[in-house]
């Protein structure tokens, strides 16, 4: 999905004949808190979407307005058949539970939509995978692979040749310098800065503000200037999907 639409391609150069009428398909968001929205303002601003459909289990008297709405209950989703005209994104903050509900929805069929703020810069030369979330003042730099379900979060740049894992979330105001690999589901904090070639295994969190500038295994929390490992996660730790229980299957 480009973040123009053939019809706006139009409308700015008046001088190419107009296509014809595409129809735009529907973008399902499950979750309608901070994420989702941010998702969806991302969204409406690319025109890629006819209509942007919320999914969430815990705001029934939410109301939005313009092409936005409020569908239901996860359940509601889940027990639909894929289609064509409607495709979906997770827009949960929680890494480990975006991570397994992207790969349930590809398990039941859905196909999955990427979201790229219009004011996002990315390199033509960089793979950015399904579900991958991309907000405003983002850059994403030449041979970088941004995985699926990735956050790549407001002013966060992430330089050449990195890999960031499936369902990581780089938080605003990042920089990752380049070379560097993410793992997957590690949540790099807000205004944190990773330096040139370092590794970070799954599963790990950087806090706010720290400089990372050695690679750093599997499942730790790190924190500082440089950043030094504080605590190792357990699977039931905060912040792993297992804190979140949501039934999604039949
Ligand atoms: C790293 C983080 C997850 C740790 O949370 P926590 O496990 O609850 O840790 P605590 O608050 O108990 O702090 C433990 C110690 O680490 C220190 N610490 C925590 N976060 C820190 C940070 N970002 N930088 C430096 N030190 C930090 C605390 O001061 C405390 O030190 P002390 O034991 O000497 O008092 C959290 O502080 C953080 O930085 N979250 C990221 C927030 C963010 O970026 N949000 C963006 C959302 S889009």
């Amino acid at each position: 999905m480009t973040s123009r639409s053939p019809l706006i391609a139009h409308l700015e150069f008046s001088n190419v004949p107009a296509p014809e009428e595409v129809v735009k398909p529907t973008l399902a968001i499950i979750g309608a808190g901070g994420h989702g929205r941010v998702i969806a303002d991302a969204a409406s601003l690319s025109n890629d979407w006819h209509l942007i459909e919320f999914f969430d289990d815990n705001c029934s008297n939410k109301k939005f307005e313009g092409n936005w709405t409020l569908a239901g209950q996860m359940k509601i989703l889940m027990d639909q058949q894929s289609t064509e005209r409607k495709m979906v994104i997770v827009g949960i903050g929680n890494n480990g539970l975006r991570h397994d509900l992207q790969k349930q929805l590809e398990e039941k069929g859905w196909t999955i939509a990427t979201v790229i703020h219009p004011r996002a810069i990315v390199s033509a030369s960089s793979t950015i995978k399904p579900g991958a979330s991309l907000m405003a003042g983002a850059i994403i730099n030449t041979g970088t692979t941004i995985g699926a379900g990735c956050i790549i979060n407001t002013k966060a740049s992430i330089d050449h040749d990195c890999q960031i894992g499936a369902s990581a979330h780089v938080s605003p105001g990042s920089t990752i310098c380049g070379s560097v690999q993410i793992g997957d589901r590690t949540w790099i904090g807000a205004g944190s800065v990773v330096s040139n070639n370092v590794r970070i295994g799954n599963d790990t969190i950087v806090g706010a503000g720290s400089t990372v500038i050695r690679d750093l295994p599997d499942s730790v929390v790190a924190v500082g200037t440089p950043a030094r490992i504080i605590r190792r996660r357990t699977l039931n730790s905060e912040f792993n999907s297992n804190d979140v229980k949501i039934e999604l299957s039949n």
